[in-house]
């Protein structure tokens, strides 16, 4: 058995779902199932059985009478329970047109009536060219827009430290590489996300290197202070940590957590992580999502040696653990690092992979990343249109920021950029922004995006 075998939980083979109307419910009715020894798996909500990037408990037909006692007796507060079978229906109608291959029309079918793509499949996608191509894109597109609308999601990172005690062999701020380090103390933290607040973001990423300055203390006592203060969304982006950590984070009310499996290809995965364990990566998934946190995960495209059925294997992977965030984006050469003479990976390569994401995936949040909008002036808008619906900030203090430079010449996504691209690819700015504080800031943005 592999190793993502082993952690998927694949004793379920008879789906059902248990959906909740919270995420305490859930949580709940997850730890009685963990006692009483019931296998059970935390999925993305599908598309028609509830909110996006909500999280259904996942088990087996057998256990289907046991649930339902579990529920009644514990006055469980649910939705409801369903087989787990994507019944949610995708018209596709006006993707088929001429000079699409049987093949590919095959796959839209598949998609169409929601059967699961094969390793083959999506190998097949990531080689379309010209029709097909676009005919990909507008396919993610059309789901894109079922599954989360026509709004961005815009979200704001504050990097706070460069520091790494690691030395990925792409990274700009691996530990061997001579840049400046820096760290931003809890109070300089809490300025910056009282600034996020004001402007009306709704969820924070705190973002480092992996950097034990912040001790499980330091980190709980900044959650805690931004959730008693602001109430706001805090993801946490800060490497491998303890197991009981993560169970200390979600308790304090850290929503998600994001931690990229970077390729889903262990030798892959061990040749540009030298001090990682790709076993141990996957592993952290799991003890993430079992502490309650909403994982994010995703890649990078382009690896130097990485292959497209590595790649299909990336995609499925995200689809097989229930990832909730998915970014992917070009791998990027940076100075100072072992691969700083490799070739960035390509725009079409990492769109086609945000395409087949959205599709496969469906209904989980993706962004259109710092990274492929570095890769090319339009990489944001394309990537949006490209099934993508996420922005990402760079809200790291001005002086700082030059300095987490996980790859050379970062785009600075800051919030005219964001809405720049968000016009040109035809969406809309979320509903939950402060755009009378916005405007009263110089930003010129029109309501038709409002
Ligand atoms: N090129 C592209 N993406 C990179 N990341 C880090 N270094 C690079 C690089 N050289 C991405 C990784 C990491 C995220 C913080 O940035 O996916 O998880």
């Amino acid at each position: 058995m592999s190793i993502i075998n082993k952690f998927i939980k694949n004793n379920i083979n008879d789906p059902y779902i248990l959906v909740c109307t919270s995420k305490s419910q859930m949580l709940f009715c997850k730890d009685i199932l963990d006692k009483k020894d019931i296998d059970n798996d935390l999925i993305p909500t599908p598309k028609g059985f509830g909110g996006v990037c909500t999280t259904a408990i996942k088990f087996d037909k057998r256990d289907l009478q046991d649930i339902k006692n579990i529920v009644r007796y514990n006055k469980i507060k649910t939705e409801g329970i369903y087989p787990f079978s994507k019944k949610y229906k995708y018209n596709l109608k006006e993707i088929y047109n001429d000079n699409l291959s049987q093949k590919f029309i095959d796959i839209i079918k598949k998609i169409e009536a929601g059967v699961d793509l094969s390793k083959e499949d999506i190998v097949y996608l990531l080689k379309a060219k010209d029709k097909e191509y676009n005919s990909l894109i507008k396919t993610a597109d059309i789901v894109r827009k079922e599954c989360v609308g026509d709004r961005i999601e815009l979200r704001a990172a504050i990097e706070f430290s460069n520091y790494c005690k690691k030395d990925c062999n792409y990274c700009g701020v691996r530990k061997s590489n001579t840049t400046s380090r820096y760290r931003m103390e809890e109070k300089a933290i809490l300025k910056k996300v009282d600034e996020l607040y004001k402007i009306g973001i709704k969820t924070v990423i705190l973002q480092s290197g992996e950097d034990l300055y912040y001790t499980t203390e330091k980190i709980l006592s900044i959650v805690r202070k931004i959730k008693e203060k602001y109430r706001m969304g805090i993801t946490l982006s800060i490497g491998e940590r303890d197991h009981k950590e993560y169970k200390l984070f979600s308790k304090e009310g850290v929503d998600n957590y994001l931690l990229k499996i970077e390729t889903a290809n262990k030798e892959l995965f061990e040749r540009i992580h030298p001090d990682d364990k790709y076993d141990e990566r996957v592993k952290h998934h799991r003890l993430i999502k079992e502490a309650g946190i909403r994982v994010g995960s995703g890649g990078m495209i382009g690896l130097p040696g990485q292959t497209l059925e590595n790649i299909a294997q990336d995609i499925l992977f995200q689809r097989d653990f229930g990832i909730h965030m998915i970014g992917f984006g070009p791998f990027l050469p940076a100075k100072g690092t072992p691969y700083e003479r490799e070739k960035s990976g390509e725009l079409e390569m990492t769109l086609k992979v945000v395409a087949i994401t959205r599709i496969v995936c469906q209904h989980v949040f993706l962004p259109a990343t710092t990274a492929i909008a570095s890769l090319h002036p339009e990489g944001q808008t394309l990537a949006l249109k490209a099934g993508a619906n996420t922005i990402m900030l760079i809200s790291t203090p001005p002086n700082l920021r030059e300095n987490y430079e996980i790859y050379s010449n970062k785009n600075m996504v800051d919030l005219s950029f964001a809405i720049e691209s968000t016009r040109d690819a035809g969406r809309k700015m979320p509903k939950y922004l402060n755009y009378d504080y916005i405007k009263d800031m110089g930003y010129d943005i029109e309501d038709s995006l409002i």
